[in-house]
């Protein structure tokens, strides 16, 4: 598996893959063995498995590092009915939905319907995960703590889009839901500003922390 951008094409389906944005959650190797197999040459093969099989199991790749394109006329990926983010404990967000990653400006950098994003300040991907929480050894529960915004009348789709803040916090608009790592506690909301430095002691929320501990992230 290297850092580039490669397609992997079968005869029904295409299977793209971003080295950049796995982080071996291993999501597509536990789900089909015979197409996904690290220590294979190439390491995809989509004509090991059923088209409709390899589309589904792409499609669990939690961090978008996998995408499909079908060939034989078969469905897209269905796009999810609300945005949602799970916190994991000791790793990232985990956005899925319509997900707009943009700048302060406007510019859109990056539209997926799964995206895995730092939450602990150490990537070197930012606002992506890459996986470097394991070697820094981030530990945090991934509960949802407090928030100012949270709104009863909260009503889901639409799209999400994400501004990651010059060295602060990434501010979400749009319909979200934030769920813990262990599934017991919710945000439902439009707003929200959620750590990247992995400092705040309000995690997911922002409170602050970044200017004390001098975080730098563009
Ligand atoms: S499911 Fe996605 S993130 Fe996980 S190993 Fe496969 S490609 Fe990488
Ligand atoms: S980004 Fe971590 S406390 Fe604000």
């Amino acid at each position: 598996m290297s850092g580039k951008i490669r397609d992997y094409e079968g005869r029904h389906i295409i299977v793209r893959y971003d080295g950049k944005r796995c982080i071996h959650a291993e999501e597509c190797v536990k789900g089909l063995p015979e197409v996904f197999d690290p220590d294979r040459k190439p390491w995809i093969s989509p004509e090991a498995g059923a088209a409709n099989q390899v589309a589904e199991v792409v499609s669990r790749c939690p961090t978008g590092a996998l995408h499909f394109q079908r060939k034989d006329g078969g469905p897209a990926e269905i796009l999810p009915e609300a945005n949602t983010i799970a916190v994991a404990r000791d790793g990232p967000l985990y956005a899925r939905g319509d997900i707009h990653i943009a700048r302060a400006n406007g510019e859109v950098l990056l539209e997926d319907t799964r995206i895995a994003l730092c939450r602990c300040g150490t990537s070197s991907n930012k606002p992506y995960c890459d996986g470097r929480h394991t070697q820094a050894a981030f530990s945090d529960p991934g509960a949802v703590n407090k928030a100012g915004d949270a709104v009863d009348d909260f009503h889901a789709g639409g799209k999400l889009t994400i501004v990651p803040a010059l060295n602060g916090p990434l501010l979400l608009q749009g319909a979200v839901e934030i769920r813990s790592a262990d599934g017991t506690a919710t945000f439902r909301g439009q707003k929200a500003a959620l750590c990247r430095c992995g400092a705040s002691k309000n995690k997911p929320f922002c409170d602050g922390s970044h200017k004390t501990i001098r975080f730098s992230a563009d």
